[in-house]
């Protein structure tokens, strides 16, 4: 039997009818029992700057900062935005690796899922946030690639699977990141 891992999910869509945010539902939903999946906000937290970083940071930094270090891993699910990733998650990231040597990072793994309404499926944003994360400490599976293409076509308005085969390949993902995790 796998271990209990609380997993925190970041979203990189701020909209509420965001697809990123159903991917995210659908993902948490489909995930094995084992894995405690909770939603993190990021949007309420001010750009990153080393001036306010002191002992006493903005709120919303201290609460992300608090809630994303409970956590045993983190599960990224985003847009992309001009051929990377949104800026709301970049500012999670930058915010969570500092104060230098305070990183809430080091020693977390996790995985990352991008969608697009095209074909591309977000790969690029899935690789930049692979790219922002490389110095952190911060293994993430590679396999399977969760490129999820065509996404205004996987869910409907609500939120529901409705693309044959989705709900599969979804639920095997969250399974394989399930028997991945105990790696660590
Ligand atoms: C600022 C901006 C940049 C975008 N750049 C890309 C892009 O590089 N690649 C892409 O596939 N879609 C791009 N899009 C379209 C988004 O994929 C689409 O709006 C998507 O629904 C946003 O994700 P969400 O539904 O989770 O909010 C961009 C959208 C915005 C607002």
């Amino acid at each position: 039997m796998a271990d209990n891992k609380n997993v925190g999910v970041l979203v990189g869509s701020l909209r509420k009818d965001s697809y990123a945010l159903k991917l995210a539902k659908a993902l948490m939903r489909l995930a094995p029992s084992s894995l405690q999946m909770t939603q993190i906000q990021i949007g309420d937290m001010p750009h990153y700057n080393e001036d306010l970083d002191t002992d006493n940071p903005p709120e919303s930094w201290a609460r992300f900062r608090r809630e994303m270090g409970a956590q045993d891993a983190v599960l990224f699910v985003s847009p992309e935005y001009n051929r990377s990733l949104p800026s709301v998650l970049k500012n999670a990231i930058d915010v969570g690796s500092r104060p230098y040597g305070s990183s809430i990072w080091e020693g977390k793994a996790g995985a990352v899922a991008t969608h697009s309404p095209s074909g591309i499926g977000g790969a690029l944003s899935n690789h930049a946030i692979r790219q922002a994360t490389v110095f952190l400490g911060l293994p993430l599976m590679t396999q399977p690639e969760m490129y999820i293409g065509d996404s205004y076509n996987v869910f409907d308005k609500e939120g529901n699977i409705v693309k044959d085969g989705s709900e599969k390949f979804l639920s095997d993902c969250m399974a394989t990141f399930e028997t991945w995790l105990q790696r660590f």
